[in-house]
């Protein structure tokens, strides 16, 4: 079949790469693609949220199959137009993206369906919201803008004046424009962090591997928040039976309050969960798999992904079953330097042939483009080594003796990616 994978990211790369393989495939396109992505499948240049260009190239070249990796498109929509011109797509419509696009729809969803959670409230008034605040007398408190905000809009306070300051970043000076206009303020949850991803089908969910990711910019989780410098999979923490809990409490519920509502989920479901001394509680849902956990998960992932995300369009998720590499997956983000604020572009990268010698070690491609020969850094996260291993051990060595071949002096990465 005719295949066309939808986004730009190192998580495109690692969807296009394991669809590539994929017997089902007979052509394989990416819209826009990368430097990376362009060895795997045919990059054609439209932009992820050029809905009009997409449908047209998609009924033009017969696409039988479209794979949506980044939110934007799917909260904008893609999926709905793509469906309504008779073209499959794998992933939620604009109406199930709001799991995603909207943090105050997410919390209303949770205590409808009752998944565990902070306490919150959500607000337009920013008066309103620093009296809230000012109740409080546990800090720190967390103060998140309700829409997309590229990774941005959340930001955890630490006393009053903190908290004050990211109500009126949002609400007054608007400083996330729409996806600001509201806001969500919730309980800081201290324990570790989980990415946990489930295929639906819009009633039956299929957990995937679980995924940790690394937030802050510097060694030693210090410095701003980003998109994730590196990944690893499986979750030491995550038991079976803590498993059948998430799957129970979490994206069961979550599952049949879309449903109830006639928003019906399909595609990937990503719980962002915290593993609090209470048991997990729900941060934050998204509607796509992570970046950089999709490529830890590819990496791990033996079957054939295409017929699982078949099934979950079809609605016959009930008869499939993926299996996994037991091993241990580890991705180390390399980023150019200034990442996540101001990064440099146009850099050149040498050495990944070098580096990519590993069978075990893939280098998925993120923001890179070719000039001539050349392969030129283009934006903020550029390249994720990724390394299988049978132990964590094994996978971190391969995956940062790959690092350490590739000859890019304007980028760095973190070196302590690996379990606690
Ligand atoms: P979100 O986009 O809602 O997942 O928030 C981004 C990051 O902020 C999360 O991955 C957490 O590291 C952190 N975070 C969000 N909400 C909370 C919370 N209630 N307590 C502690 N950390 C949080
Ligand atoms: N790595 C976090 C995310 O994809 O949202």
């Amino acid at each position: 079949m005719r295949v066309l994978v939808v986004g730009s990211g190192g998580r495109e790369h690692a969807l296009a790469w394991a669809i590539a393989a994929s017997p089902l495939v007979d052509r394989l396109y990416c819209a826009p693609g990368n430097a990376g992505i362009a060895e795997e499948a045919e990059c054609v240049p439209i932009g992820a949220s050029d809905i009009a260009g997409l449908v047209d190239f998609c009924r033009r070249e017969g696409i039988e199959f479209v794979v949506v990796g980044p939110e934007a498109p799917l909260v904008a929509g893609l999926v709905d137009a793509l469906e309504t011109e008779g073209v499959p797509a794998f992933g939620p419509t604009a109406a199930a993206a709001a799991v995603e696009g909207s943090k105050g729809f997410a919390k209303e969803l949770c205590d409808r369906a009752g998944i565990p959670t902070a306490p919150w409230r959500r607000f337009r008034d920013s008066a309103a919201a620093k009296r809230y605040i000012a109740r409080k007398n546990r800090m720190p408190i967390v103060v998140k803008a309700d829409g997309l905000a590229a990774g941005k809009g959340v930001t955890i306070a630490h006393d009053r004046n903190d908290a004050f300051r990211a109500v009126d970043a949002a609400l007054v000076e608007q400083s996330f424009g729409e996806a600001g206009r509201e806001i969500v303020i919730e309980d800081f949850l201290a324990g570790e962090e989980l990415s946990f991803f489930a295929l639906c089908d819009g009633t039956d969910a299929l957990p995937l591997a679980a995924a940790r990711d690394f937030k802050r910019v510097g060694d030693g989780d210090t410095g701003p928040n980003t998109g994730g410098m590196g990944a690893i999979s499986p979750v030491p923490a995550l038991t079976p039976v803590l498993e059948g809990r998430i799957m129970d409490r979490v994206m069961m519920p979550a599952l049949a309050a879309m449903r109830v509502q006639s928003r019906p989920f399909k595609g990937v479901l990503y719980a962002g969960l915290m593993l609090t001394e209470e048991g997990p509680r729900l941060l934050e849902f998204n509607a796509r798999f992570g970046d950089p956990e999709a490529q830890v998960l590819m990496m791990r992932l033996i079957s054939d992904p295409l017929p699982a995300m078949l099934a979950a369009h079809d609605g016959v998720l009930r008869r499939v079953d993926l299996r996994w590499h037991t091993d241990a997956a580890l991705c180390v983000v390399l980023a150019a330097k200034g990442y996540p604020d101001e990064p440099e572009r146009g850099s050149t990268i040498r050495g990944l042939d070098r580096a990519a010698a590993d069978r075990q070690v893939k280098i998925f491609h993120a923001a890179t483009r070719r000039h001539g020969e050349e392969l030129i850094a283009d934006g903020g996260r550029v390249l994720g080594v990724t390394a299988l291993g049978r132990d964590y051990a094994e996978a971190r060595t391969r995956a940062y003796a790959a690092v350490n071949q590739i000859d890019w002096p304007q980028g760095f990465y973190r070196c302590d990616i690996g379990p606690r």
